[in-house]
């Protein structure tokens, strides 16, 4: 899937001011959204396991307030296998007004015209982004022990998410949901 495809930038308001997803340019100017959860051992990167994130940034009124990426997790050999993994992080000053929940929900509905699954896992202990996720219409699946080597020199569990389109049709069946 090409990022061209995605129908980007895509837009809708929230806490009374335009909220606006589009891919992230080398002019852009973004401000700081690193958080705790950005600590990571200097042994672990790059991970080789994943194509380059696709990067976006969220526009909120007048100004660049985070920054979302998503990139290609492969359950099986084929194209129809992949899914779409997600990530969101926004400046304090923007959290708690519902930009999380609803831009993730925005990138997910995109994403689902080319995947049957977007997903986004997070620490066990971010309580808002499980809330922002819960919010945003995921299912929370399990939890991913000791899967996320941290700066803390610790592997910590993730709890992982997914919305699916059946979610968003009504229920309709995919061939993994028959008995
Ligand atoms: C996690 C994050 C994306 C959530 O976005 P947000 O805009 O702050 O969240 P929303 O305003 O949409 O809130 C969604 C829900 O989370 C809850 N929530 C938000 N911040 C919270 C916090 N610090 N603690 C507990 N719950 C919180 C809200 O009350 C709301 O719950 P509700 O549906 O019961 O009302 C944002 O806080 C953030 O960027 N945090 C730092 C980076 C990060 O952790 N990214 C995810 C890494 S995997």
């Amino acid at each position: 899937m090409n990022a061209a495809e995605t129908g980007l930038p895509i837009k809708a308001i929230t806490a009374g001011q335009p909220l606006v997803l589009r891919l992230r340019q080398p002019e852009d100017v973004v401000p700081d959204v690193s958080t705790e959860w950005d600590h990571w051992p200097d042994d672990s990167l790059p991970s080789p396991s994943h194509d380059a994130p696709v990067r976006l940034v969220i526009e909120w009124g007048d100004r660049i307030v985070g920054t979302m990426s998503w990139h290609a997790t492969d359950y099986g050999p084929t194209q129809g296998s992949r899914a779409w993994n997600i990530g969101i992080a926004l400046t304090p000053d923007a959290r708690g007004q519902g930009i999380g929940s609803t831009a993730q929900r925005m990138l997910a509905e995109c994403l689902l015209t080319f995947s049957e699954r977007v997903e986004a896992s997070t620490d066990i202990t971010n309580i808002a982004e499980q809330r922002a996720l819960e919010r945003a219409g995921f299912t929370r699946e399990g939890v991913l022990r000791s899967a996320q080597h941290r700066g803390d020199g610790l592997h910590h569990d993730l709890v992982l998410y997914s919305l699916v389109r059946r979610d968003l049709n009504g229920g309709a069946p995919s061939t993994a949901s028959r008995p």
